[in-house]
Protein backbone atom coordinates (compact mmCIF):
# COMPACT_ATOMS: atom_id res chain seq x y z
CA UNK A 1 0.00 0.00 0.00
CA UNK A 2 2.92 1.92 0.45
CA UNK A 3 2.54 3.51 3.42
CA UNK A 4 6.25 3.22 4.69
CA UNK A 5 6.49 7.28 4.69
CA UNK A 6 3.46 7.00 6.61
CA UNK A 7 4.19 4.48 9.58
CA UNK A 8 5.28 5.49 12.93
CA UNK A 9 8.06 3.92 14.86
CA UNK A 10 5.13 1.61 16.55
CA UNK A 11 2.52 -0.19 14.30
CA UNK A 12 0.52 2.64 14.01
CA UNK A 13 -0.13 4.03 11.17
CA UNK A 14 -2.32 6.69 8.76
CA UNK A 15 -4.82 4.38 7.99
CA UNK A 16 -5.21 1.71 10.61
CA UNK A 17 -4.51 4.02 13.92
CA UNK A 18 -8.18 4.45 14.37
CA UNK A 19 -9.74 1.15 13.91
CA UNK A 20 -6.39 -0.13 16.29
CA UNK A 21 -7.36 2.32 19.31
CA UNK A 22 -10.97 2.24 18.79
CA UNK A 23 -10.56 -1.88 19.58
CA UNK A 24 -8.67 -1.41 22.32
CA UNK A 25 -11.15 0.86 24.08
CA UNK A 26 -13.97 -1.26 23.08
CA UNK A 27 -12.49 -4.53 24.45
CA UNK A 28 -11.55 -2.80 27.82
CA UNK A 29 -15.14 -0.96 28.14
CA UNK A 30 -16.91 -4.45 26.95
CA UNK A 31 -15.74 -6.06 29.97
CA UNK A 32 -16.99 -3.57 32.34
CA UNK A 33 -20.13 -4.83 34.22
CA UNK A 34 -21.76 -4.95 37.25
CA UNK A 35 -23.14 -7.72 40.06
CA UNK A 36 -26.51 -6.53 40.12
CA UNK A 37 -29.05 -7.14 36.87
CA UNK A 38 -30.77 -3.60 38.28
CA UNK A 39 -27.55 -2.13 37.44
CA UNK A 40 -26.15 -3.96 34.91
CA UNK A 41 -28.57 -3.62 32.35
CA UNK A 42 -28.68 0.39 32.44
CA UNK A 43 -24.76 0.39 32.49
CA UNK A 44 -24.23 -1.74 29.77
CA UNK A 45 -27.00 0.34 27.82
CA UNK A 46 -24.48 3.31 28.42
CA UNK A 47 -21.60 1.65 27.54
CA UNK A 48 -22.85 -0.15 24.31
CA UNK A 49 -22.81 2.07 21.72
CA UNK A 50 -19.08 3.38 20.82
CA UNK A 51 -18.48 7.42 20.64
CA UNK A 52 -15.77 8.31 18.19
CA UNK A 53 -13.09 7.72 21.04
CA UNK A 54 -11.36 11.00 20.89
CA UNK A 55 -9.67 11.24 24.26
CA UNK A 56 -9.00 7.74 24.59
CA UNK A 57 -7.75 8.78 20.98
CA UNK A 58 -5.81 11.40 21.57
CA UNK A 59 -4.44 9.73 24.66
CA UNK A 60 -3.03 7.05 22.77
CA UNK A 61 -1.24 8.54 20.08
CA UNK A 62 0.43 11.53 22.25
CA UNK A 63 1.90 8.78 23.94
CA UNK A 64 3.42 7.01 20.76
CA UNK A 65 4.20 10.75 19.76
CA UNK A 66 6.63 10.59 22.60
CA UNK A 67 8.30 7.19 22.11
CA UNK A 68 6.02 5.96 24.93
CA UNK A 69 4.05 2.29 24.48
CA UNK A 70 0.94 3.40 23.41
CA UNK A 71 -0.20 -0.37 24.35
CA UNK A 72 0.17 0.53 28.37
CA UNK A 73 -2.30 2.90 28.34
CA UNK A 74 -5.31 0.92 27.68
CA UNK A 75 -6.93 1.79 31.99
CA UNK A 76 -5.97 5.03 31.62
CA UNK A 77 -8.00 5.49 27.92
CA UNK A 78 -10.78 3.61 29.19
CA UNK A 79 -10.95 5.81 32.15
CA UNK A 80 -11.11 8.89 29.73
CA UNK A 81 -14.18 7.35 28.07
CA UNK A 82 -15.67 6.32 31.10
CA UNK A 83 -15.46 9.76 32.74
CA UNK A 84 -16.68 11.50 29.41
CA UNK A 85 -20.06 8.93 28.97
CA UNK A 86 -20.90 9.50 32.50
CA UNK A 87 -20.45 13.38 31.51
CA UNK A 88 -22.76 12.60 28.43
CA UNK A 89 -25.42 10.71 30.35
CA UNK A 90 -25.93 13.80 33.01
CA UNK A 91 -25.57 16.10 30.60
CA UNK A 92 -28.52 14.34 28.53
CA UNK A 93 -31.08 14.54 31.68
CA UNK A 94 -34.06 17.05 31.67
CA UNK A 95 -32.48 19.02 34.69
CA UNK A 96 -29.43 19.89 31.84
CA UNK A 97 -30.06 19.51 28.30
CA UNK A 98 -33.20 17.43 28.09
CA UNK A 99 -31.67 15.40 24.81
CA UNK A 100 -33.80 12.51 23.91
CA UNK A 101 -31.36 10.67 21.61
CA UNK A 102 -27.49 10.35 22.11
CA UNK A 103 -24.98 8.24 19.76
CA UNK A 104 -28.14 7.52 17.67
CA UNK A 105 -30.22 6.18 20.46
CA UNK A 106 -32.80 6.97 23.29
CA UNK A 107 -30.62 8.69 25.78
CA UNK A 108 -30.38 6.74 29.41
CA UNK A 109 -33.07 8.30 31.13
CA UNK A 110 -35.39 8.41 27.91
CA UNK A 111 -34.29 4.28 27.88
CA UNK A 112 -34.88 4.02 31.82
CA UNK A 113 -35.68 6.86 34.09
CA UNK A 114 -34.49 9.72 35.49
CA UNK A 115 -32.90 8.40 38.47
CA UNK A 116 -31.36 5.56 36.89
CA UNK A 117 -29.21 7.91 34.40
CA UNK A 118 -28.13 10.01 37.62
CA UNK A 119 -26.76 6.88 39.25
CA UNK A 120 -25.29 5.11 36.01
CA UNK A 121 -23.34 8.78 35.55
CA UNK A 122 -22.08 8.61 39.32
CA UNK A 123 -21.48 4.66 38.94
CA UNK A 124 -19.69 5.89 35.77
CA UNK A 125 -17.75 8.63 37.11
CA UNK A 126 -16.38 6.21 40.24
CA UNK A 127 -15.53 3.65 37.90
CA UNK A 128 -13.15 5.53 35.84
CA UNK A 129 -10.98 6.27 39.17
CA UNK A 130 -11.01 2.72 39.92
CA UNK A 131 -9.73 1.92 36.24
CA UNK A 132 -6.68 4.42 37.19
CA UNK A 133 -6.23 2.72 40.91
CA UNK A 134 -6.38 -0.69 39.08
CA UNK A 135 -3.58 -0.24 36.28
CA UNK A 136 -1.00 -2.12 36.18
CA UNK A 137 1.45 -0.66 33.63
CA UNK A 138 2.36 2.59 36.20
CA UNK A 139 3.58 3.27 39.34
CA UNK A 140 1.44 4.52 42.12
CA UNK A 141 3.18 7.59 41.60
CA UNK A 142 1.78 8.21 38.11
CA UNK A 143 -1.46 6.81 39.01
CA UNK A 144 -1.82 9.52 41.76
CA UNK A 145 -0.89 12.13 39.44
CA UNK A 146 -3.32 11.27 36.87
CA UNK A 147 -6.09 11.05 39.26
CA UNK A 148 -5.18 14.11 41.16
CA UNK A 149 -5.11 15.67 37.67
CA UNK A 150 -8.40 14.25 36.49
CA UNK A 151 -10.20 15.69 39.83
CA UNK A 152 -9.12 19.23 39.33
CA UNK A 153 -9.98 19.10 35.30
CA UNK A 154 -13.60 17.63 35.83
CA UNK A 155 -14.39 18.98 39.29
CA UNK A 156 -16.07 21.63 40.61
CA UNK A 157 -13.02 23.81 38.98
CA UNK A 158 -13.37 22.19 36.05
CA UNK A 159 -16.11 20.46 33.65
CA UNK A 160 -18.39 20.87 36.32
CA UNK A 161 -17.95 24.90 36.66
CA UNK A 162 -18.33 24.96 32.62
CA UNK A 163 -21.54 22.64 33.07
CA UNK A 164 -22.66 24.93 35.25
CA UNK A 165 -22.07 28.46 33.40
CA UNK A 166 -23.54 26.60 30.49
CA UNK A 167 -26.66 26.35 32.12
CA UNK A 168 -26.46 29.29 33.87
CA UNK A 169 -26.14 31.53 30.07
CA UNK A 170 -29.19 30.07 28.76
CA UNK A 171 -31.18 32.78 30.59
CA UNK A 172 -28.38 35.51 31.11
CA UNK A 173 -26.16 37.32 29.11
CA UNK A 174 -23.07 35.45 27.78
CA UNK A 175 -20.00 37.82 26.30
CA UNK A 176 -17.41 36.18 23.78
CA UNK A 177 -14.79 35.95 26.68
CA UNK A 178 -17.31 34.21 28.47
CA UNK A 179 -18.42 31.58 26.04
CA UNK A 180 -14.73 30.58 25.26
CA UNK A 181 -14.33 30.36 29.04
CA UNK A 182 -17.48 27.92 29.33
CA UNK A 183 -16.15 25.86 26.53
CA UNK A 184 -12.74 25.44 28.02
CA UNK A 185 -14.05 24.29 31.29
CA UNK A 186 -16.83 22.22 29.72
CA UNK A 187 -15.22 20.46 27.00
CA UNK A 188 -11.55 21.51 26.56
CA UNK A 189 -9.91 20.56 29.87
CA UNK A 190 -10.64 17.00 29.51
CA UNK A 191 -9.50 17.19 26.12
CA UNK A 192 -6.17 18.80 27.32
CA UNK A 193 -5.75 16.05 29.72
CA UNK A 194 -6.34 13.51 27.79
CA UNK A 195 -2.65 14.59 25.86
CA UNK A 196 -1.30 15.21 29.35
CA UNK A 197 -1.27 11.82 30.38
CA UNK A 198 1.38 10.58 28.81
CA UNK A 199 3.22 14.38 28.61
CA UNK A 200 3.14 13.84 32.79
CA UNK A 201 4.82 10.43 32.50
CA UNK A 202 7.18 11.80 29.96
CA UNK A 203 8.11 14.62 32.39
CA UNK A 204 9.36 17.55 30.56
CA UNK A 205 6.31 19.37 28.52
CA UNK A 206 7.29 22.54 26.34
CA UNK A 207 4.99 24.92 25.06
CA UNK A 208 4.03 24.24 21.89
CA UNK A 209 2.23 21.16 23.40
CA UNK A 210 0.34 23.18 26.12
CA UNK A 211 -0.85 25.12 23.20
CA UNK A 212 -1.82 22.34 20.95
CA UNK A 213 -3.80 20.99 23.96
CA UNK A 214 -5.51 23.67 24.12
CA UNK A 215 -6.53 24.50 20.60
CA UNK A 216 -7.55 20.75 19.83
CA UNK A 217 -9.66 21.04 23.38
CA UNK A 218 -11.47 24.75 22.05
CA UNK A 219 -12.01 23.34 18.97
CA UNK A 220 -13.52 20.40 19.52
CA UNK A 221 -16.43 22.18 21.20
CA UNK A 222 -16.86 24.96 18.69
CA UNK A 223 -16.83 22.00 16.24
CA UNK A 224 -19.88 20.40 17.98
CA UNK A 225 -21.60 23.25 18.32
CA UNK A 226 -20.95 24.20 14.37
CA UNK A 227 -22.64 21.03 13.70
CA UNK A 228 -25.75 21.24 15.63
CA UNK A 229 -26.71 23.94 13.73
CA UNK A 230 -25.20 22.46 9.99
CA UNK A 231 -25.63 18.53 10.27
CA UNK A 232 -28.64 16.16 10.09
CA UNK A 233 -30.02 14.36 13.27
CA UNK A 234 -29.43 11.19 11.66
CA UNK A 235 -25.65 11.83 11.04
CA UNK A 236 -25.14 13.42 14.78
CA UNK A 237 -27.15 10.55 16.52
CA UNK A 238 -28.16 13.53 18.78
CA UNK A 239 -30.93 15.80 18.00
CA UNK A 240 -30.24 19.20 15.18
CA UNK A 241 -30.31 22.52 16.21
CA UNK A 242 -30.85 21.44 19.83
CA UNK A 243 -28.67 24.37 21.17
CA UNK A 244 -30.73 27.08 19.54
CA UNK A 245 -33.93 25.77 21.10
CA UNK A 246 -32.21 25.63 24.44
CA UNK A 247 -31.05 29.17 24.17
CA UNK A 248 -27.35 28.26 24.47
CA UNK A 249 -24.82 30.42 24.02
CA UNK A 250 -22.04 29.37 21.71
CA UNK A 251 -19.74 30.99 19.22
CA UNK A 252 -21.63 30.06 16.23
CA UNK A 253 -24.63 31.47 17.34
CA UNK A 254 -23.10 34.64 19.15
CA UNK A 255 -21.31 35.64 15.82
CA UNK A 256 -22.62 33.44 12.92
CA UNK A 257 -21.69 30.05 11.73
CA UNK A 258 -19.40 31.49 8.55
CA UNK A 259 -17.38 33.68 11.15
CA UNK A 260 -17.11 30.36 13.48
CA UNK A 261 -15.92 28.32 10.55
CA UNK A 262 -13.18 31.20 10.03
CA UNK A 263 -11.91 31.48 13.28
CA UNK A 264 -12.12 27.61 13.43
CA UNK A 265 -9.71 27.41 10.23
CA UNK A 266 -7.23 29.84 12.16
CA UNK A 267 -7.39 27.58 15.25
CA UNK A 268 -6.56 24.51 12.45
CA UNK A 269 -3.68 26.29 11.02
CA UNK A 270 -1.82 26.83 14.31
CA UNK A 271 -2.21 23.20 15.18
CA UNK A 272 -0.73 22.34 11.77
CA UNK A 273 1.98 25.05 12.69
CA UNK A 274 2.35 23.87 15.96
CA UNK A 275 2.56 19.85 14.58
CA UNK A 276 5.11 21.02 12.60
CA UNK A 277 7.52 22.35 15.47
CA UNK A 278 6.62 19.36 17.22
CA UNK A 279 7.93 17.25 14.05
CA UNK A 280 4.90 15.17 13.83
CA UNK A 281 3.52 16.21 10.50
CA UNK A 282 4.06 12.34 9.27
CA UNK A 283 2.82 10.94 12.94
CA UNK A 284 -0.96 9.79 12.97
CA UNK A 285 -1.59 12.66 15.56
CA UNK A 286 -1.56 14.95 12.98
CA UNK A 287 -3.99 13.50 10.92
CA UNK A 288 -5.85 12.57 13.73
CA UNK A 289 -6.40 16.20 14.20
CA UNK A 290 -6.89 17.01 10.95
CA UNK A 291 -9.61 14.97 11.01
CA UNK A 292 -11.33 16.23 13.73
CA UNK A 293 -11.70 19.89 11.78
CA UNK A 294 -12.94 18.72 9.22
CA UNK A 295 -15.98 17.44 10.74
CA UNK A 296 -16.97 20.58 9.90
CA UNK A 297 -17.75 21.00 6.15
C1 LIG B 1 -19.87 15.38 22.81
O1 LIG B 1 -18.68 14.69 22.85
C2 LIG B 1 -19.90 16.34 23.94
C3 LIG B 1 -18.89 17.39 23.87
C4 LIG B 1 -18.01 17.53 24.79
C5 LIG B 1 -18.87 18.30 22.76
P1 LIG B 1 -18.23 13.71 21.69
O2 LIG B 1 -18.49 14.37 20.36
O3 LIG B 1 -16.86 13.27 21.96
O4 LIG B 1 -19.27 12.51 21.85
P2 LIG B 1 -19.10 10.97 21.45
O5 LIG B 1 -18.41 10.32 22.58
O6 LIG B 1 -18.32 10.87 20.15
O7 LIG B 1 -20.51 10.47 21.30
C1 LIG C 1 -21.28 18.75 26.57
O1 LIG C 1 -21.49 19.80 25.72
C2 LIG C 1 -20.15 18.99 27.51
C3 LIG C 1 -20.11 17.95 28.54
C4 LIG C 1 -20.80 16.84 28.50
C5 LIG C 1 -19.24 18.17 29.65
P1 LIG C 1 -22.81 19.71 24.84
O2 LIG C 1 -24.04 19.78 25.68
O3 LIG C 1 -22.70 20.67 23.71
O4 LIG C 1 -22.69 18.23 24.24
P2 LIG C 1 -23.80 17.54 23.35
O5 LIG C 1 -24.03 18.43 22.16
O6 LIG C 1 -25.01 17.34 24.20
O7 LIG C 1 -23.15 16.25 22.94
MG1 LIG D 1 -24.50 20.56 27.55
MG1 LIG E 1 -25.78 18.53 25.60
MG1 LIG F 1 -23.42 20.22 21.71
Amino acid sequence: MGQSNLSTKTSLNKSNFEKVLIGRVDSMLNTINAHSKIVNEPLRYALKVRGKCVRPILLYLTADALELNYNQFDNFAAALEVLHTYSLVHDDLPCMDDDDLRRGLPTLHKKYNDSTAVLVGDALQTLSFQLIADDQNFSDEIKIKVISLLTKTTGQNGMINGQFLDLYFENNFASQEDIIEMNILKTSLLIETAMDIPLIINGDKEKNWVDLQRIVGLSFQIIDDIIDLTQPTEILGKTAKKDLAAQKKTLPLMIGIDAAKKELNNYKNDALDIISNLRLSNHPLKFYIESLFSRVR
